[in-house]
Protein backbone atom coordinates (compact mmCIF):
# COMPACT_ATOMS: atom_id res chain seq x y z
CA UNK A 1 0.00 0.00 0.00
CA UNK A 2 1.48 3.53 -0.59
CA UNK A 3 1.42 6.11 1.93
CA UNK A 4 -1.14 8.45 0.49
CA UNK A 5 -3.57 5.90 1.13
CA UNK A 6 -2.70 4.51 4.65
CA UNK A 7 -2.96 8.52 5.86
CA UNK A 8 -6.72 8.27 4.37
CA UNK A 9 -7.97 5.33 5.63
CA UNK A 10 -5.80 6.01 8.99
CA UNK A 11 -7.90 9.36 9.30
CA UNK A 12 -11.19 7.97 9.64
CA UNK A 13 -10.53 5.23 11.86
CA UNK A 14 -9.06 8.02 14.28
CA UNK A 15 -11.76 10.40 14.07
CA UNK A 16 -13.55 6.82 15.19
CA UNK A 17 -12.00 5.88 17.94
CA UNK A 18 -11.97 9.95 19.19
CA UNK A 19 -15.99 9.89 18.96
CA UNK A 20 -16.43 6.78 20.46
CA UNK A 21 -13.92 7.68 23.77
CA UNK A 22 -15.86 10.92 23.99
CA UNK A 23 -19.45 9.29 24.61
CA UNK A 24 -17.88 6.50 26.76
CA UNK A 25 -16.48 9.63 28.99
CA UNK A 26 -20.02 11.44 29.20
CA UNK A 27 -21.54 8.00 29.97
CA UNK A 28 -18.97 7.68 33.05
CA UNK A 29 -19.97 11.07 34.32
CA UNK A 30 -23.54 10.27 33.94
CA UNK A 31 -23.36 7.43 36.23
CA UNK A 32 -21.31 9.60 38.55
CA UNK A 33 -24.27 12.03 38.83
CA UNK A 34 -27.29 9.01 38.22
CA UNK A 35 -25.20 7.63 41.62
CA UNK A 36 -24.54 10.85 44.31
CA UNK A 37 -27.48 11.64 46.45
CA UNK A 38 -29.17 14.60 44.84
CA UNK A 39 -29.76 15.90 48.26
CA UNK A 40 -25.83 15.81 49.73
CA UNK A 41 -24.81 18.52 51.14
CA UNK A 42 -21.91 21.07 49.83
CA UNK A 43 -18.72 19.37 50.68
CA UNK A 44 -17.09 21.14 53.10
CA UNK A 45 -14.23 23.44 53.27
CA UNK A 46 -10.70 21.85 53.11
CA UNK A 47 -8.15 23.36 54.94
CA UNK A 48 -4.11 22.92 54.45
CA UNK A 49 -2.31 23.47 57.56
CA UNK A 50 1.65 23.34 57.34
CA UNK A 51 3.52 21.58 60.58
CA UNK A 52 6.84 23.26 60.90
CA UNK A 53 8.70 20.74 62.97
CA UNK A 54 12.58 21.94 64.15
CA UNK A 55 13.40 18.34 63.99
CA UNK A 56 12.33 14.50 65.37
CA UNK A 57 15.23 13.09 66.85
CA UNK A 58 14.13 13.51 70.19
CA UNK A 59 11.28 11.44 71.57
CA UNK A 60 9.36 14.66 72.94
CA UNK A 61 9.42 15.74 69.58
CA UNK A 62 7.80 12.47 67.93
CA UNK A 63 5.13 13.08 70.48
CA UNK A 64 4.11 16.54 69.63
CA UNK A 65 2.98 15.31 65.80
CA UNK A 66 2.00 12.30 67.28
CA UNK A 67 -0.85 14.55 69.04
CA UNK A 68 -1.16 17.09 66.34
CA UNK A 69 -1.84 14.14 63.69
CA UNK A 70 -4.70 12.44 66.37
CA UNK A 71 -6.27 15.79 67.07
CA UNK A 72 -6.43 16.80 63.36
CA UNK A 73 -8.10 12.79 62.62
CA UNK A 74 -10.99 14.37 64.46
CA UNK A 75 -11.42 16.99 61.48
CA UNK A 76 -11.96 15.48 58.73
CA UNK A 77 -11.49 18.75 56.62
CA UNK A 78 -7.91 19.34 57.95
CA UNK A 79 -4.99 18.28 55.79
CA UNK A 80 -1.70 18.61 57.95
CA UNK A 81 1.82 18.37 55.85
CA UNK A 82 4.18 17.54 58.10
CA UNK A 83 8.13 18.64 57.72
CA UNK A 84 10.97 18.05 59.52
CA UNK A 85 13.68 20.74 59.62
CA UNK A 86 16.16 17.87 60.74
CA UNK A 87 17.64 20.38 63.62
CA UNK A 88 19.03 22.75 60.52
CA UNK A 89 17.44 26.35 61.31
CA UNK A 90 18.04 27.32 57.68
CA UNK A 91 16.27 24.19 56.49
CA UNK A 92 13.66 25.47 59.07
CA UNK A 93 13.74 29.13 57.70
CA UNK A 94 13.29 27.54 54.05
CA UNK A 95 9.80 25.75 55.09
CA UNK A 96 8.37 28.53 56.49
CA UNK A 97 8.72 30.44 53.23
CA UNK A 98 7.66 27.18 51.18
CA UNK A 99 4.50 26.89 53.31
CA UNK A 100 3.73 30.47 52.57
CA UNK A 101 4.38 30.25 48.87
CA UNK A 102 2.10 27.41 48.40
CA UNK A 103 -0.55 29.42 50.60
CA UNK A 104 -1.23 26.81 53.35
CA UNK A 105 -4.31 27.97 55.24
CA UNK A 106 -2.13 28.61 58.25
CA UNK A 107 1.35 27.38 59.33
CA UNK A 108 2.20 25.84 62.53
CA UNK A 109 5.87 26.56 63.94
CA UNK A 110 7.76 24.34 66.38
CA UNK A 111 11.22 26.82 66.03
CA UNK A 112 15.08 25.69 66.73
CA UNK A 113 15.92 29.32 67.47
CA UNK A 114 14.18 32.46 68.20
CA UNK A 115 15.77 35.01 66.59
CA UNK A 116 16.39 33.54 62.68
CA UNK A 117 12.72 32.16 62.43
CA UNK A 118 11.42 35.28 63.55
CA UNK A 119 11.84 37.01 59.95
CA UNK A 120 9.97 34.49 57.74
CA UNK A 121 6.91 33.55 59.91
CA UNK A 122 6.76 37.62 60.19
CA UNK A 123 6.79 37.46 56.33
CA UNK A 124 3.94 34.46 56.22
CA UNK A 125 2.08 37.02 58.56
CA UNK A 126 2.67 39.75 56.54
CA UNK A 127 1.00 37.19 53.29
CA UNK A 128 -1.68 37.15 55.56
CA UNK A 129 -1.15 33.14 56.41
CA UNK A 130 -2.09 32.71 59.97
CA UNK A 131 0.75 31.69 62.53
CA UNK A 132 0.76 29.58 65.72
CA UNK A 133 4.36 29.02 67.42
CA UNK A 134 4.87 26.34 69.70
CA UNK A 135 6.82 25.54 72.61
CA UNK A 136 10.17 27.71 71.76
CA UNK A 137 9.15 31.36 71.25
CA UNK A 138 9.96 33.56 68.74
CA UNK A 139 11.16 37.68 68.86
CA UNK A 140 8.79 40.15 69.22
CA UNK A 141 5.01 39.96 68.62
CA UNK A 142 4.35 39.65 64.90
CA UNK A 143 2.40 35.83 64.98
CA UNK A 144 -1.11 34.66 65.83
CA UNK A 145 -0.82 32.87 68.92
CA UNK A 146 2.08 31.22 71.22
CA UNK A 147 1.14 27.95 72.79
CA UNK A 148 3.66 26.51 75.65
CA UNK A 149 4.10 25.46 79.18
CA UNK A 150 6.41 28.37 81.11
CA UNK A 151 9.70 27.28 81.30
CA UNK A 152 10.49 29.74 83.51
CA UNK A 153 8.71 28.45 86.08
CA UNK A 154 9.09 24.98 85.69
CA UNK A 155 13.13 26.06 86.02
CA UNK A 156 12.02 27.64 89.34
CA UNK A 157 10.01 24.69 91.07
CA UNK A 158 13.09 22.50 89.80
CA UNK A 159 15.47 24.79 91.76
CA UNK A 160 13.38 24.49 95.01
CA UNK A 161 13.03 20.95 94.10
CA UNK A 162 16.70 20.47 94.26
CA UNK A 163 17.23 22.98 97.38
CA UNK A 164 15.31 20.86 99.60
CA UNK A 165 16.02 17.34 98.05
CA UNK A 166 20.03 18.33 99.08
CA UNK A 167 18.96 19.92 101.84
CA UNK A 168 19.69 23.27 100.98
CA UNK A 169 23.81 23.06 99.75
CA UNK A 170 25.61 21.03 97.34
CA UNK A 171 27.55 21.00 94.54
CA UNK A 172 25.59 20.80 91.22
CA UNK A 173 26.15 19.97 87.72
CA UNK A 174 23.90 22.35 85.32
CA UNK A 175 23.40 20.72 81.39
CA UNK A 176 21.51 23.14 80.05
CA UNK A 177 19.32 23.14 76.43
CA UNK A 178 20.23 25.10 73.32
CA UNK A 179 20.90 28.82 74.89
CA UNK A 180 19.50 30.42 71.47
CA UNK A 181 16.04 28.52 71.79
CA UNK A 182 14.03 30.53 74.82
CA UNK A 183 13.20 27.32 77.19
CA UNK A 184 16.62 26.92 77.40
CA UNK A 185 16.96 30.67 78.21
CA UNK A 186 13.84 29.97 80.42
CA UNK A 187 14.92 27.10 82.31
CA UNK A 188 18.25 28.66 83.42
CA UNK A 189 16.82 31.58 84.20
CA UNK A 190 14.01 29.92 86.64
CA UNK A 191 16.62 27.69 88.23
CA UNK A 192 18.53 30.14 89.36
CA UNK A 193 16.03 32.03 91.04
CA UNK A 194 14.82 28.62 92.41
CA UNK A 195 18.07 27.76 94.27
CA UNK A 196 18.64 31.67 95.50
CA UNK A 197 19.51 32.27 99.01
CA UNK A 198 20.29 28.73 99.23
CA UNK A 199 23.81 27.03 99.59
CA UNK A 200 23.62 25.31 96.02
CA UNK A 201 26.54 25.53 94.03
CA UNK A 202 26.59 25.43 90.31
CA UNK A 203 30.26 23.98 89.82
CA UNK A 204 29.89 23.14 86.63
CA UNK A 205 27.38 24.29 83.53
CA UNK A 206 27.04 23.55 79.84
CA UNK A 207 25.03 23.86 76.79
CA UNK A 208 24.22 20.38 75.97
CA UNK A 209 22.27 21.48 73.05
CA UNK A 210 19.13 19.24 74.10
CA UNK A 211 20.45 16.17 73.10
CA UNK A 212 22.04 12.78 75.57
CA UNK A 213 24.85 12.55 73.60
CA UNK A 214 26.24 15.84 74.05
CA UNK A 215 24.66 15.70 77.44
CA UNK A 216 26.70 12.61 77.85
CA UNK A 217 29.92 13.69 76.77
CA UNK A 218 29.52 17.09 78.87
CA UNK A 219 29.54 15.03 81.93
CA UNK A 220 32.02 13.08 81.52
CA UNK A 221 34.53 16.73 81.28
CA UNK A 222 32.51 17.42 84.44
CA UNK A 223 33.06 14.03 86.06
CA UNK A 224 36.83 13.62 84.98
CA UNK A 225 37.28 17.47 86.87
CA UNK A 226 35.22 17.28 90.18
CA UNK A 227 35.14 14.16 92.55
CA UNK A 228 32.26 15.78 94.58
CA UNK A 229 29.07 16.02 92.58
CA UNK A 230 25.61 15.56 94.54
CA UNK A 231 23.32 16.24 91.65
CA UNK A 232 23.00 16.64 87.59
CA UNK A 233 19.84 19.26 86.30
CA UNK A 234 19.12 19.00 83.11
CA UNK A 235 17.15 20.49 81.06
CA UNK A 236 15.39 17.87 79.62
CA UNK A 237 15.29 14.01 80.14
CA UNK A 238 17.61 13.61 77.26
CA UNK A 239 20.22 15.24 78.55
CA UNK A 240 19.47 13.90 82.33
CA UNK A 241 19.62 10.52 81.06
CA UNK A 242 23.06 11.41 78.96
CA UNK A 243 24.20 12.12 82.32
CA UNK A 244 23.21 9.00 84.21
CA UNK A 245 24.75 7.05 81.84
CA UNK A 246 27.91 8.92 82.06
CA UNK A 247 28.30 8.07 85.83
CA UNK A 248 27.17 5.48 85.68
CA UNK A 249 30.13 4.38 82.96
CA UNK A 250 32.21 5.78 85.62
CA UNK A 251 30.60 3.44 88.54
CA UNK A 252 29.54 6.98 89.92
CA UNK A 253 25.96 7.41 89.11
CA UNK A 254 25.02 5.85 92.96
CA UNK A 255 26.70 9.34 94.18
CA UNK A 256 24.51 11.93 92.60
CA UNK A 257 21.02 12.79 91.73
CA UNK A 258 19.10 13.03 88.30
CA UNK A 259 16.67 16.05 87.40
CA UNK A 260 15.22 16.05 84.17
CA UNK A 261 12.01 17.85 82.34
CA UNK A 262 9.93 16.98 79.62
CA UNK A 263 8.12 13.32 81.69
CA UNK A 264 6.61 11.70 78.82
CA UNK A 265 5.16 8.61 80.28
CA UNK A 266 7.64 6.25 77.95
CA UNK A 267 10.55 8.04 78.50
CA UNK A 268 11.11 10.54 81.78
CA UNK A 269 8.53 9.11 83.81
CA UNK A 270 9.65 5.55 83.50
CA UNK A 271 13.30 6.79 84.51
CA UNK A 272 11.47 8.02 87.49
CA UNK A 273 10.11 4.48 87.96
CA UNK A 274 12.94 2.99 87.28
CA UNK A 275 14.84 4.91 90.06
CA UNK A 276 17.20 6.26 86.97
CA UNK A 277 16.14 9.83 87.74
CA UNK A 278 14.77 11.32 90.59
CA UNK A 279 12.51 13.84 89.50
CA UNK A 280 11.30 15.04 86.18
CA UNK A 281 8.88 17.82 85.19
CA UNK A 282 5.92 17.45 82.75
CA UNK A 283 6.50 19.82 79.57
CA UNK A 284 3.41 19.11 77.49
CA UNK A 285 3.73 19.03 73.80
CA UNK A 286 0.52 21.41 73.25
CA UNK A 287 -0.22 19.27 69.99
CA UNK A 288 -3.94 19.02 70.95
CA UNK A 289 -4.23 22.71 71.72
CA UNK A 290 -2.52 23.80 68.69
CA UNK A 291 -5.48 22.25 66.40
CA UNK A 292 -7.88 23.78 69.15
CA UNK A 293 -6.63 27.10 68.15
CA UNK A 294 -6.23 25.94 64.28
CA UNK A 295 -9.62 25.40 63.82
CA UNK A 296 -11.18 28.48 65.48
CA UNK A 297 -8.60 30.41 63.74
CA UNK A 298 -9.71 29.21 60.63
CA UNK A 299 -13.13 29.50 61.30
CA UNK A 300 -12.82 32.86 62.27
CA UNK A 301 -12.95 32.76 65.83
CA UNK A 302 -10.82 35.37 68.25
CA UNK A 303 -7.70 33.58 69.84
CA UNK A 304 -5.59 34.38 72.90
CA UNK A 305 -2.36 35.79 71.86
CA UNK A 306 -0.96 33.38 74.30
CA UNK A 307 -1.95 29.97 75.52
CA UNK A 308 0.65 28.61 78.73
CA UNK A 309 0.02 24.94 79.25
CA UNK A 310 0.33 23.47 83.09
CA UNK A 311 3.07 21.46 84.30
CA UNK A 312 3.22 18.38 86.60
CA UNK A 313 5.83 17.27 89.38
CA UNK A 314 6.94 13.53 88.84
CA UNK A 315 9.18 11.74 91.58
CA UNK A 316 9.93 8.66 93.98
CA UNK A 317 7.22 10.16 96.27
CA UNK A 318 4.56 10.83 93.66
CA UNK A 319 5.11 8.83 90.64
CA UNK A 320 2.65 6.25 91.69
CA UNK A 321 -0.14 8.41 92.06
CA UNK A 322 0.39 10.70 88.74
CA UNK A 323 2.58 13.04 89.59
CA UNK A 324 1.58 16.40 91.66
CA UNK A 325 0.30 19.40 89.74
CA UNK A 326 1.95 22.13 90.01
CA UNK A 327 0.02 25.48 90.32
C1 LIG B 1 12.95 18.48 72.22
C2 LIG B 1 13.15 19.36 73.36
C3 LIG B 1 12.46 18.88 74.60
C4 LIG B 1 12.37 20.15 75.35
C5 LIG B 1 11.94 21.09 74.25
C6 LIG B 1 12.25 22.48 74.49
O1 LIG B 1 13.59 19.04 71.10
O2 LIG B 1 14.51 19.48 73.59
O3 LIG B 1 13.16 17.88 75.24
O4 LIG B 1 11.54 20.11 76.41
O5 LIG B 1 12.60 20.64 73.12
O6 LIG B 1 11.93 23.27 73.41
Amino acid sequence: MNMKLIKILAYPSLVLAVIALTVGCRKSEDTQKANSPASSPPSQKQFVIGMSQCNLGEPWRVQMNADIAAAAAKHPELKVIFKDAQNDTLQQRAQVEEFAGSKVDLIIISPKEAQPLTEPVAEAMDAGIPVIVLDRRLLGGKYTCFIGANNEKIGKAAGEWIVKALGGKGNVVELMGLQTSTPGQDRHKGFLEGIAGSNIKVIFQADMQWLEPRARDEMESALARYDNINLVYAHNDDGAHGAYLAAKAAGRDKQMKFVGIDALPQEGIAYVKQGILDATFQYPTGGAEAIDTALKILHGQAVPKEIVLGTRLFDAQNVAQGGEDLK
